[in-house]
């Protein structure tokens, strides 16, 4: 949209500028102006310049948008079936993941785009302006290559995860399907895709396959992020480390050999609160990273075996009530975060050159998005500086 407009009467501003060691950088009776879609300025109400237009914030908090970095929206079905049994005490295996490989092949283009569709409109309501999105329920190379190419319709961070878990097909060969995945999946993959992901678990791929695979992966210029220590310990932190990942996710069962690699990496540490939520599992250990020093993000994971939901309000809620990350640093992970996990800048803040990605709460606060939960807190959303 052309012109400028002019966030008005904002009661507290955050803008994840770092200043004066508040890394919310919040501002009170702010004001905020967006030119060609980016954050022109912001600064006291009372100094607020003139504008085409004007979306008066009356008196609410403004954020800037959620920044979710891992997504899963490419699928077909739905495993409601999976969820009822394991809270009548199954345990999650992943194993799940098959289930929904056979009805992403058998979905049509279409259905897969609506679906994507459906999930990513549900993401903005909740305040969510960036999205990353996987493939990795089609496992095959015509299927990778389509999930990739539906995501991009709808974001530049598409994630090739061909290296979900091995598909039956190749179960008794999983030398093979790597081979596979680094071969023609791989090449058919990555012009749609800017990064690769493993799922670096016991009953998916051990750490030998995984580094082959985001080996081939970053000579095929695609930026490493990883699936580690979800179910169990494992070398999949480190591993990611090694590789200087942009993040390594999930991070329940952490090792303090985990925690010092990180800590002395770029790594981001990217938890998915919805995943324990929905497994019932314990849940990451959120302050030990914090307090290590480690760079934290929060996602929805969102999935439809481990995590169905697009809320990162409510994995806000999760992570505070949960993981004892206070308001703040809960808030910052989900928008600066995230912008952290996928190595951008021009999201997750709002600071003058910024993508103008912002939502109105219907509260005067960051912190009511834990003290209110389940509430749709949500009164308004700009993507691109436009209002939706
Ligand atoms: O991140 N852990 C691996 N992948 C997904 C779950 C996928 C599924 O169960 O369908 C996750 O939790
Ligand atoms: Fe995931």
């Amino acid at each position: 949209m052309r012109g400028s407009l002019l966030v008005d009467h904002i009661g507290e501003l955050v803008t994840n500028d770092g200043r004066d060691g508040d890394p919310l950088g919040v501002r009170r009776d702010a004001a905020l102006l967006v030119e060609d879609g980016r954050v022109a300025w912001t600064g006291p109400a009372r100094h607020a310049p003139a504008a085409d237009r004007r979306v008066d914030a009356g008196g609410a908090a403004v954020l800037p948008g959620f920044v979710d970095s891992h997504a899963h929206l490419v699928f077909a079905g739905d495993r409601a079936a999976e969820f009822a049994a394991r809270m009548a005490g199954e345990p999650y295996t992943g194993g799940g993941i098959r289930t929904t490989v056979g009805a992403t092949r058998a979905a049509s283009d279409d259905d897969l785009r609506a679906t994507v569709g459906r999930l990513r409109a549900e993401m903005l309501r909740q305040g969510t302006t960036t999205a990353e999105i996987k493939s990795g329920y089609g496992l095959t190379v015509a299927d990778e290559a389509r999930s990739l190419r539906i995501a991009a319709e709808f974001t530049g961070d598409t994630t090739f995860l061909g290296a979900h878990v091995v598909p039956a097909e190749y179960a008794d060969r999983p030398d093979d399907y790597v081979g596979m995945v680094c071969g023609p999946m791989l090449a058919a993959a990555a012009p749609y895709a800017r990064w690769i992901d493993v799922f670096c678990e016991r009953g998916a791929f051990d750490a030998d396959h995984a580094r082959a695979i985001l080996a081939c992966g970053q000579a095929a210029g695609l930026g490493v992020r990883l699936h580690a220590n979800q179910l169990g310990p494992g070398p999949g932190v480190r591993l990611g480390v090694e590789m200087g990942a942009a993040s390594v996710d999930h991070c329940t069962h952490l090792t303090d050999a985990d925690i010092d690699a990180l800590a002395g990496s770029d790594t981001v540490a990217t938890l998915l609160p919805g995943a324990e939520f929905s497994t019932r599992s314990p849940y990451p250990d959120a302050r030990r990273l914090l307090d290590a020093g480690v760079t934290v993000a929060l996602a929805t994971d969102c999935n439809p075996g481990s995590s169905y939901t697009s809320s990162m309000p409510f994995c806000v809620a999760l992570a505070v009530r949960e993981m004892r990350m206070t308001p703040a640093e809960a808030v910052w992970a989900a928008t600066a975060g995230g912008a952290a996990a996928l190595r951008r800048t021009d999201v997750g803040r709002l600071t003058p050159g910024a993508r103008a990605d912002l939502i109105v709460l219907d509260a005067p606060s960051h912190l009511h998005l834990a003290y209110r939960p389940g509430v749709p807190l949500i009164r308004q959303v700009l993507h691109n500086g436009v209002p939706r």
